[in-house]
């Protein structure tokens, strides 16, 4: 009995707990009614009366020396819990979070966006990945129309039908008239693809604003006035804007629309190349083969359309002048535009 005794003082001794569990669970392997000390006291019962008194005494020690173990341990991992949180200084500034910024091209096209929300267009999107009709078939392109060219457009597939790589947002329009009759007034937003040389001038992708408007009765006025808000939402309320005549598959009349140039204020200037001016979309009204190649009765309806490069128009706002800073993602060019910020 004695020897059971010092092998079990001496085991709980050793004893070591990392977590509350672990000392639960020594407390109930060795204090529990059913634990290792509390087996000994039964085997006490036994005991003839002489040798009752001497470990009588020895097992009450033994208990007591098994209880403030457990207790030893308990308050060890208090003690060790109260020192991580004291060695936490809750008051300290944390280290500051690098968080990135808007892209300028974001930045525009959200811009962008707003102006012509708040003028009562909705965003339509579609593919990047499209099909001849949606490109340039339903859009009034010739067959032998140049931007068909491999040289021009990137294909994926050619033949029976070509897969491509839009080259304009101008497809957007194809899809929400096929599905939708007027009144239709929507902006399209998004990259296009053309096979160009990368330079500081060119890029094989970039990113345009489309406009469409079709409802009875839409005249090219409507058109010039919905643009020149633009203009002086975009670039200040004393642009001025002026449109030239010229030539898109999907538009009759079509036309440029240049703005006074806002930095030398239309004086002539090496920015605005000494004109005054400087150009910034095209624009015109609806083809009326358009609107039947997608479902529309053109003696009903009429509408305009326009289409504007996003990378030329945060040019004109933020004077980048080489393209290739857009796709670069250097941070030092990209955090330049943290003020511009929305
Ligand atoms: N799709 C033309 C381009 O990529 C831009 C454009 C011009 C769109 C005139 C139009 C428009 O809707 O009417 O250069």
């Amino acid at each position: 009995m004695i020897d059971k005794i010092n092998s079990l003082k001496a085991e709980i001794e050793s004893l070591v707990a990392s977590s509350p569990e672990e000392v639960e669970q020594i407390r109930i392997k060795y204090l529990s009614k059913k634990g290792l000390v509390s087996a000994l006291f039964n085997d006490f019962r036994a005991l003839p009366p002489e040798q009752k008194r001497e470990l009588g005494q020895k097992l009450n020690e033994l208990k007591n020396f098994a209880t403030e173990k457990v207790n030893a341990l308990r308050e060890s991992l208090a003690a060790a819990d109260d020192d991580a949180s004291a060695s936490i200084d809750l008051t300290r500034t944390a280290a500051p979070v690098a968080t990135g910024t808007r892209h300028p091209l974001s930045i525009v096209k959200n811009e962008i966006c707003d102006i012509f929300s708040r003028m009562g267009f909705t965003i339509a999107e579609g593919p990047e990945i499209e099909d001849d009709w949606h490109v340039f078939s339903s859009l009034n392109f010739a067959a032998d129309h140049p931007a068909r060219d491999m040289q021009d457009t990137f294909f994926i597939q050619r033949n029976p039908t070509d897969v491509l790589l839009r080259t304009h947002t101008s497809s957007v329009q194809t899809r929400v008239m096929e599905k939708t009759q007027p009144p239709i007034r929507i902006i399209c937003p998004g990259r296009v693809y053309r096979n160009e040389a990368i330079s500081a001038r060119a890029h094989c992708f970039f990113h345009q604003v489309e406009g469409l408007y079709i409802d009875r009765n839409v005249s090219f006025a409507d058109l010039k006035q919905v643009l020149l808000a633009f203009a002086r939402e975009m670039f200040g309320p004393e642009t001025q804007i002026r449109l030239r005549p010229s030539y898109f598959p999907f538009t009759e009349p079509s036309a440029e629309m240049d703005i006074s140039c806002h930095i030398c204020g239309g004086k002539g200037c090496p920015f605005c190349k000494g004109t005054g001016w400087v150009e910034i979309l095209g624009c015109g009204m609806v083809d009326p083969n358009v609107l039947e190649a997608c479902g529309i009765d053109s003696k009903e309806y009429t509408g305009y359309a326009f289409g504007m490069g996003i990378e030329r128009i945060t040019n004109l706002k933020y004077r980048v002048k080489d393209l290739r800073m857009f796709s670069e993602n250097d941070v030092r060019f990209l955090h330049e535009f943290d003020a511009a910020r929305k």
